[in-house]
C-alpha cells in the first residue's frame, strides 16, 4: 500500500469508516475468542473499540502515519508496524479482524496477506472482515478514468475489488474454509456539502497529484457535477461503496 495517510483529516471527516466496522465484529463467533488482531488498524478507533469489548488486542499497520495518532489516542494498546503481506506474529491469536484495508493490498500480493493471516491465527481462529467488493465505486471509477484519459493520462485505481468467488477461491486455496460471504450495496453518506470532493482528495490524492494543479481541480468539479444526479439526494452526498464480508475459518 502506497499511500501516504493524512490520519487527522481521515478521523474527522471519514469517521463513518469506524462506525461500518463495529458491524464486521457480528461476523466473529465470540465463544472462545480472546485475542484479536486488528490488521490494517489505521488510528486505532476500531482497535479501541475492540479493547473495550474484553478482548486482548493488537493493532498493526504499515502507516506510520496512522500508527502516531493511534499511539498518542490509545496509549495502553500495542501497535506495530508492519505490512500486511509479510508478517509474522509470535504468538497466534483467535482471530483477526480488518475493515476497510484489504481492497488498498494489490491483487498479486492477495495470496501473501492470506498466508500471512493463516499462520498467525490459532487452529480454528477466524478471518472475519469487510472491504470494497466487486462494484465497488463503479460509476466513481469509470468517470475517472473516462476523464483522465480525455486529458491524456492514465487512470489507475490502486484498489482490489474482488467478487465473492474470486475472494472465496483465494481463501481456500491458503487453506481457509469460507463459513459466511455476502456482497452487498451500501451507499455511504458522506460528511458536508463538500462530501464528494473532499472523498475525491482524500482517497484519490494518489492519481490526482499526478496531474496539474489545473487538470485535478477541472477532474474534481466534473465529477462532482457529473455524479450529483447520482451521489446527492436531499443535501447529502454519498459514495457508491459495495461491500465484502466474510468469515473464514483456519481448519483445525
Ligand atoms: C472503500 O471501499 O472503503 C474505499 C475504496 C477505495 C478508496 C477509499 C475507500
Amino acid at each position: 500500500m502506497n499511500k501516504i495517510w493524512d490520519s487527522e483529516g481521515y478521523s474527522l471527516n471519514f469517521d463513518f469508516v469506524f462506525k461500518y466496522g463495529r458491524g464486521v465484529l457480528d461476523l466473529l463467533e465470540k465463544d472462545g475468542v480472546k485475542s484479536i488482531l486488528d490488521l490494517g488498524c489505521g488510528t486505532g478507533v476500531l482497535t479501541n473499540f475492540l479493547a473495550d469489548e474484553g478482548y486482548q488486542v493488537l493493532g498493526m499497520d504499515s502507516s506510520s502515519e496512522m500508527l502516531e495518532k493511534a499511539r498518542r489516542d490509545f496509549p495502553a494498546i500495542n501497535f506495530i508496524e508492519a505490512d500486511a503481506a509479510n508478517f509474522e506474529l509470535v504468538n497466534p491469536v483467535d482471530a483477526v479482524f480488518s475493515n476497510a484495508v484489504l481492497h488498498w493490498i494489490e491483487r498479486d500480493k492477495q495470496v501473501d496477506m492470506m498466508k500471512c493471516v493463516y499462520r498467525a491465527l490459532v487452529p480454528g481462529g477466524q478471518f472475519v472482515f469487510e472491504m470494497g467488493g466487486k462494484g465497488n465505486n463503479r460509476l466513481i471509477h469509470t468517470l475517472m478514468e473516462e476523464l483522465f484519459a480525455r486529458r491524456g493520462y492514465k487512470y489507475e485505481a490502486p484498489f482490489y475489488f474482488p467478487s465473492i468467488g474470486e475472494y472465496a477461491t483465494l481463501l481456500e486455496s491458503v487453506g481457509f474454509d469460507v463459513r459466511y460471504a455476502i456482497l452487498f450495496d451500501r451507499p455511504t453518506p458522506l460528511k458536508g456539502e463538500n462530501g464528494l470532493a473532499d472523498w475525491l482528495r482524500m482517497f484519490q490524492n494518489l492519481q490526482l497529484s499526478q496531474l496539474s494543479i489545473r487538470d485535478r481541480e477541472e477532474i474534481i468539479f466534473e465529477t462532482v457535477n457529473t455524479l450529483k444526479p447520482e451521489l446527492y439526494s436531499h443535501g447529502v452526498w454519498y459514495s457508491d461503496y459495495v461491500r465484502l464480508r466474510v468469515r473464514a475459518v483456519k481448519k483445525i
